[in-house]
């Protein structure tokens, strides 16, 4: 055979083996029998002296290819089983769909408590903490609720002790911090609070945020400017702010503050059961009883105090028909609150 068939032969038998092999083992067997001391191709190349000198240059380009061609094919024959023992080894299915990655949402408790901060320290307010387990004396005695006080049985308490409970309402703290510091007061608390009721709008856990004011001359006008700011704030400026009569131990004047609902605009819907106002919690001037309970002088100061749900403004923005839902850490629920 002519060396130019002989060359060509070799490439075409060469390549269907490489096509043909399944282990690296095998692959280099037909690497050292092409390539070897004595493989085909080296014994090929040696006979190239003795081709015509006219011919050589084009038998020598021909060698040339073949050789170039069939270490390719080598080359890329290796590197297809190292990839395939690299996915081996990390026993991965490639073609498996990917896993999405589960973020956290903030839920839309916090994420209304986070709201309620930034008014009220915009407002020159001072963020105070007090403790969930309280003295009935916090909680009840110095907010003038002696015991045997009827008005204490509209907050169904958790009583460790005769004098220790979980704390019916953040008010509470007002007592902590007029007793710990001289006036002025500008504060406001948000936290946890805990009375015995379970049902559709009523959790035994829920949130409450208080405000505080003490000062020189401060009035009724001062409370519904203060308020009527915030829930616009919180709620939009379309919203009104209306103040009912009402009755709390500890304030002397009482009011309940209402929003215009914000599902309906006032028109009147199920959720502030077609009145168009929403109920929001307790404010009035602080009792006289309670400015001397601390050490203050009634007749020198006067303030105000507010009280208000998390919970029912929260249920009202996402329409929520159960508060129980927001406790339940389901996070098919949780996940709607980006
Ligand atoms: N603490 C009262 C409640 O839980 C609300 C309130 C706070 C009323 C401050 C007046 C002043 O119902």
């Amino acid at each position: 055979m002519h060396i130019k068939e002989q060359l060509e032969a070799l490439r075409s038998a060469t390549l269907r083996d490489i096509d043909q092999i399944s282990d690296e083992q095998s692959l280099e067997e037909l690497r050292i029998a092409v390539f070897g001391r004595k493989g085909a191709l080296t014994n090929a190349l040696k006979e190239l002296g003795a081709v015509d000198p006219a011919e050589r240059p084009v038998i020598g380009a021909l060698a040339n290819t073949v050789k170039q061609d069939l270490q390719a094919a080598l080359d890329s024959k290796k590197q297809s089983f190292s990839v395939n023992t690299s996915v081996a080894a990390v026993h991965t299915d490639v073609t498996q769909p990917g896993k999405r990655q589960l973020l956290g949402t903030i839920h839309p408790i916090a994420q209304v408590i986070q709201e309620v901060k930034s008014v009220f320290s915009s407002l020159g307010f001072v963020h105070e903490e007090g403790p969930e387990v309280e003295w009935d004396y916090y909680n009840f005695e110095a907010l003038n609720l002696p015991k045997h006080h009827p008005a204490r049985d509209t907050q169904a308490s958790f009583y460790f002790t005769e004098e220790m409970l979980l704390r019916t309402q953040t008010s509470p703290v007002q007592v902590r911090v007029m007793e710990k510091q001289e006036p002025p007061v500008r504060m406001y608390s948000i936290g946890k609070c805990y009375r015995r009721d379970y049902d559709l709008t009523h959790t035994p856990m829920f949130h409450q945020f208080e405000g505080l004011v003490i000062d020189k001359h401060i009035t009724m006008s001062d409370l519904k400017g203060i308020l009527t700011y915030a829930m616009r704030a919180l709620f939009g400026e379309k919203t009104q702010v209306r103040f009912r009569p009402h009755h709390f131990p500890f304030t002397e004047p009482s009011i309940e503050p209402d929003v215009t609902c914000s599902i309906c605009w006032g028109k009147g819907c199920r959720t502030c059961k077609y009145s168009g106002w929403v109920e929001m919690g307790g404010a009035g001037m602080v009792s006289p009883h309670v400015l001397r309970k601390v050490g203050y002088d009634p007749y020198a100061l006067s303030g105000f105090a507010f009280g208000f749900g998390i919970e029912r403004p929260v249920m009202i923005k996402y329409r929520l028909n159960d508060m129980r839902l927001l406790f339940e850490n389901d996070i098919r629920f949780l996940q709607q609150f980006t």
